[in-house]
């Protein structure tokens, strides 16, 4: 576990039933013109509505941007800045899930022309914040709405790739359990899971440590016992809201610890064959967890103890690690998550290029407990191919 540790995080939480209304105290009236980001979707569910009418309400001059594609490559996520950049802006609501919201933050330090989203795939720290920020996650999600990071594919090296910048952390987050009432099944599970990868992944990382153990205990906890409920039974209110806290939590053990390889290893899938980021961690996080549990095992089980309602504490560490590990493959199974790549007919000749993609994105492999060599990673590939 690390020695020092900090966290950063967003400054202003409101969670709950009339999270959004909470948006009519935020806005002061010096602000001058703030911008939406949300995407074609949501809009025509109505989810920005509540927003729209407290703006109206107070007056206040703003634009709509929902010209946002899912998973955006860089190329398009500073086509939506520079659309951004003409409004003149002093203030950014994003409505949606990680793709809006990763796009809404980067456009937060890249107001000016100073920079571009690609000179901060080279250095991502060179942009400070210039727009305040607030963050509605429509999903449960990525846990965005707390982190530092914002990813985008890049399409010359078929990977996806994190900026991370502390500058880009939301200033406002709006936690309302209305926002992902309605997600439909196929997308409340790609994107919880994703959450229950943060969730494991930073609990079992390298730079695991106790504020992060805190968060991401907690949210283990949350979305274990939540997600299946909250994902196929439409009127599981306090399930739904149980999961977007949990998300939220997540996303904050992100920032205080790191992912490991299942979200290491799932870069090229979605950069290469645009797999939907939750699916291609779903289709990794077994077998990732079954070849990190010799060195996680003792993790495993304090995560048992903590989750499993009516556990036997008296269990062996390895009877509790081997549970656990049953429980998240018996998850995506439940949810009808893919399991192989098959479904995205990935040729097996493609096996070497995704191993040395894979390999690169170092960022996160350092993170994880059992080093990760090309062998493993190809013996991990092979298993999903
Ligand atoms: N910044 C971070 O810390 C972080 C962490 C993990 C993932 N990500 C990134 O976030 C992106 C994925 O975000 P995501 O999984 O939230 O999905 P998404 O934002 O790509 O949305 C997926 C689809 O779900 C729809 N949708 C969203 N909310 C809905 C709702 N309430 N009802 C109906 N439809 C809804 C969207 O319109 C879209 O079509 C990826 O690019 C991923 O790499 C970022
Ligand atoms: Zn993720």
């Amino acid at each position: 576990m690390l020695t020092d540790y900090s966290l950063k995080m967003p400054k202003n939480i409101h969670a709950g039933e009339h999270a959004l209304e909470q948006l009519e105290e935020i806005l002061s009236d010096d602000i001058q013109k703030i911008v939406i980001f949300t995407d074609k979707g949501l809009l025509k569910l109505g989810l920005v509505d509540v927003p729209i009418k407290i703006i109206e309400e107070k007056g206040i001059n703003y634009t709509i941007l929902s010209d946002i594609p899912a998973e955006p490559n860089y190329h398009q996520a500073q086509t939506m800045i520079d659309e951004f950049k003409k409004e003149k802006a002093d203030f950014i609501i994003a409505v949606g899930g990680g793709s809006v919201m990763d796009v809404a933050k980067l456009a937060s330090i890249l107001a000016t022309d100073e920079y571009t989203v690609k000179d901060l795939l080279e250095n991502p720290l060179l942009a400070k914040k210039q727009v305040t920020s607030l963050m509605i996650p429509s999903t449960a999600g990525t846990g965005a709405e707390a982190t530092p990071n914002a990813i985008v594919g890049v399409p010359e090296k078929d990977l996806k790739i994190g900026i991370v910048n502390s500058e880009m952390i939301a200033d406002f987050v709006l936690l309302d359990g209305r926002m992902t009432k309605d997600l439909p099944k196929p997308i409340a599970a790609s994107t919880g899971v994703d959450a229950l990868c943060h969730a494991i992944e930073c609990f079992t990382s390298a730079k695991a440590n106790p504020i992060s153990n805190t968060f991401a205990l907690e949210a283990l906890d949350l979305i274990m016992n939540n997600i299946i409920e909250a994902c196929t039974n439409p009127d599981a209110l306090d399930a739904k809201r149980k999961m977007l806290l949990g998300s939220f939590y997540a996303g904050i053990a992100i920032t205080a610890s790191g992912t490991t390889a299942v979200h290491a290893l799932s870069y090229p899938l979605g950069g290469k064959y645009h797999i939907a980021h939750g699916v291609s961690n779903a289709i990794l996080l077994t077998p990732v967890m079954k070849f990190n549990e010799p060195v996680i095992k003792d993790l495993l089980a304090v995560a048992y103890d903590r989750v499993v309602k009516d556990g036997d504490k008296e269990l062996s560490v390895d009877k509790k690690s081997t549970y656990m590990i049953n429980q998240l493959e018996i998850i995506v199974k439940v949810l009808e998550i893919p399991t192989s790549l098959k479904t995205f007919n990935v040729p097996e000749e493609d096996l070497d290029g995704l191993v040395a993609a894979g390999m690169e994105v170092t960022r996160l492999l350092v993170n994880n407990k059992r080093e990760v060599t090309p062998e493993d990673a190809r013996n991990i590939y092979l298993q999903i191919m």
